[in-house]
């Protein structure tokens, strides 16, 4: 379904991406962990086509998306949601005006089939009689969820979540945990998720992929995982600050001169 193959990308002077690889299966929850500003946004927004690699290739449905025009990824890119880091609603709109966003951008659909996706999506995220509201009268955990519910609204067949649980209280992001399993379960989407929270990793995901230096450096279910003896894994899923990963390692390792 999603297919990787040795991706990699320079920003600025940074090598990001390294010949990174990585195959998403159908039905599939991947989660990502790994450090901030490893790359982790960087590989989602080459996914979704935002970003274009300088070499390597991502094929999504058999498709080649980095050969692709603008108007061709823009129709594959209908079945793919971005749930973004910050939840990226607009603070000007309400939440049905938000969510309904791409449904009246290039979709001609009758308003009351809208109004009726926005209600059918909310409800799916838990939210109810909410779509008169502001973003600026949400919690962070209701942001999230509205800004999920917009994803949803578009049935997306693969949903790309970037660290849908930071910010959020542990029982807020225990319930975001929750619905992305059911997704899962329920709608049969195919997800990528990023997190650096490692409860969350564990309950969510069928495989785990750990980024590192531009590239994936572990993968394997959260047993697996759980049992590493990669050193540089093992740390990172620890929290320990004594070990191959130093506090003040260069975040982004290849700096190119
Ligand atoms: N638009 C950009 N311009 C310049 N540098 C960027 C841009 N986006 C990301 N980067 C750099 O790329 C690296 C990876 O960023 P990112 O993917 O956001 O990390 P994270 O794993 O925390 O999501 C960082 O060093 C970041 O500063
Ligand atoms: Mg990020």
């Amino acid at each position: 379904m999603i297919f990787i193959n040795n991706l990699s990308k320079k920003i600025d002077n940074n090598i990001v991406l390294n010949n990174l690889n990585l195959r998403v299966k159908p039905g599939e929850t991947k989660v990502i962990i790994g450090r901030s500003g490893v790359g982790k946004s960087v590989l989602l927004k080459h996914i979704v086509g935002i970003i274009k690699p300088d070499a390597g290739t991502i094929e999504i449905n058999g498709e080649n998306i980095t050969l692709m025009t603008e108007k061709e990824i823009n129709k594959v890119r209908m079945q793919i949601g971005l749930v973004f880091q910050g939840g990226a609603l607009f603070d000007s709109m309400s939440v049905e005006e938000n969510v309904a966003f791409v449904l009246n951008e290039f979709m001609s659909l009758d308003r009351k089939v809208v109004r009726q996706k926005v209600a059918d999506s909310l409800a799916m995220v838990g939210l109810k009689d909410i779509e008169k509201m502001m973003p600026s009268q949400l919690s962070g955990g209701m942001k999230k969820r509205v800004s999920l519910a917009r994803v949803l609204c578009m049935e997306p067949q693969i949903i790309l979540y970037d660290e849908p649980t930071t910010g959020v209280d542990p029982i807020t992001a225990d319930a975001i945990n929750n619905l992305i399993v059911e997704l899962h379960d329920k709608l049969k989407v195919t997800s990528i998720v990023v997190t650096h929270d490692m409860s969350s990793a564990y309950k969510v995901a069928d495989s785990i992929a750990m980024l590192y230096h531009g590239r994936v450096i572990a993968e394997g279910t959260p047993s697996e995982i759980k049992m590493t003896n990669h050193p540089v894994v093992k740390q990172f899923i620890t929290g320990d600050a004594h070990g191959p990963i130093t506090e003040n390692e260069n975040l982004v390792f290849g700096h190119v001169r």
